[in-house]
Formats: C-alpha cells, sequence, structure tokens
C-alpha cells in the first residue's frame, strides 16, 4: 500500500468544534492505549483549544470517514521555537487501524508544519511493549530515535523521544531549522 494514500475515503478537517471533545474521547478511548487520565488529558486539549483559539498552540487535524471521525492529530510549536514542533497526539479509531489513516494524518501534519516555518518534528512515547506498533509507526515513517529517559513515566517505562528533519518540503519553502539542544 501506498502508505500515503488511506484505503478508506477520508476527509480532513482542522476546524475544532464543541462536539469534539467526545470525538476525542472516543478515538482515545477506543484505542485500548491511554489511561483514563490521558484520555482526560487529550480532551482537555480541545477545550483549551475551543477556548483560546489557535494562539493557544494546539493545531488538530480530523479525518472524517464515511460515517464518522477515524482519527485525529494534535501538533504545535514546541516550547514557542517555530522551527521545532510536537506532535502531542496521534490517534485513529482502535477498529480502523493499518488501513493510511496515521500516515495520511501524519503526512498532513508535517505539510502544515513546514508551511508554518517548522523544519523538526519530536514525539514522544513509551518503551513498553504494547508500544511497539507505535514506535514501528514512527520509525517507518522516518523519525529518528534520539533520546531515552529510563523510567521517565514509571518503573520500566522509558520514555523514547524521536525527532524526524521535515526535509526537502521544508527547504523549498526556504525554512531552516537548528537542531535541539537535548
Ligand atoms: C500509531 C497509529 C496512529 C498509526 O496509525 P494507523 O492508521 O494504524 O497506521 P497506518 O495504517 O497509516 O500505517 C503506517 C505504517 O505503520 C505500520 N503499522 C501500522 N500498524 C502497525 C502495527 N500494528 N504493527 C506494525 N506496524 C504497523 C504500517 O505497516 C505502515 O507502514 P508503511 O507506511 O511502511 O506501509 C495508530 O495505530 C494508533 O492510533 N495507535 C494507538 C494510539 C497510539 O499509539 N498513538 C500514538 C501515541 S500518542
Amino acid at each position: 500500500m501506498d502508505s500515503d494514500t488511506a484505503v478508506i475515503d477520508l476527509g480532513l478537517r482542522d476546524e475544532v468544534c464543541w462536539e469534539d471533545v467526545e470525538t476525542v474521547r472516543v478515538l482515545t478511548d477506543s484505542s485500548g492505549f491511554f489511561t483514563p487520565k490521558e484520555v482526560e488529558i487529550a480532551m482537555s486539549l480541545v477545550v483549551e483549544r475551543l477556548e483560546h483559539g489557535p494562539g493557544c498552540g494546539y493545531h488538530f487535524l480530523f479525518a472524517q470517514g464515511p460515517d464518522s471521525c477515524l482519527g485525529f492529530a494534535c501538533y504545535g510549536p514546541f516550547e514557542n521555537r517555530s522551527d521545532w514542533h510536537d506532535l502531542y497526539w496521534i490517534a485513529v479509531r482502535g477498529s480502523q487501524r493499518s488501513q493510511g489513516v496515521g500516515s495520511r494524518l501524519l503526512a498532513e501534519v508535517e505539510l502544515r508544519v513546514c508551511a508554518s516555518g517548522g523544519v523538526w518534528l519530536r514525539v514522544e512515547t513509551s518503551s513498553q511493549p504494547r508500544y511497539e506498533p507505535t514506535r514501528n509507526f514512527y520509525e517507518r515513517k522516518g523519525f529518528l530515535l534520539t533520546r531515552v529517559d529510563i523510567d521517565h513515566y514509571a518503573k520500566d517505562d522509558d520514555r523514547c523521544i524521536y525527532d524526524k528533519r521535515l526535509g526537502a518540503l521544508c527547504d523549498d519553502a526556504g525554512n531552516k531549522g537548528t537542531i535541539l539542544q537535548q
């Protein structure tokens, strides 16, 4: 499969509405990956965005399928640096995984980060075995593991930090990023 082409017919939208608080709850919950606390945090970012607008730094993309929303991504500039962005969340409805939805969302996030002057995209995930498919996903998408913080989340649960230089797309846009000091 060309991984940037979803098997399912998808529409992408970046407007956020109050119904998306519930959409994000359903999507994160259905993934089976996130704790109730993490689900709450994801929902609170939607609220933050609705209350404070794009200036709050949280940008959303929703992947709309024929009948329902199938996935979402949330990203934004990293600690006020325009060249570095953080992919805070990406989640695809549990029943719709491995059909290209995550690839489509990520590709669009990358385009938008470049368009806004970004060059680097960072993502953090857990070292736990259940996150192996997630780590595979990032590695297949060109992210490099640049740091591991041992026992960061809990004992035997390290934080894995992956970075991706967005490359030609950003070079074409004239963006120049600098390496972030770890
Ligand atoms: C990680 C996630 C966003 C990927 O989205 P997706 O729609 O399932 O992934 P895609 O179908 O676009 O697959 C993209 C690539 O990842 C690989 N991949 C997808 N699912 C995989 C799995 N279960 N195991 C191994 N590789 C997998 C695919 O082979 C594909 O590789 P390719 O591009 O070389 O063909 C999604 O699976 C998900 O929501 N996971 C649970 C939540 C999560 O971990 N979120 C990230 C932490 S915030």
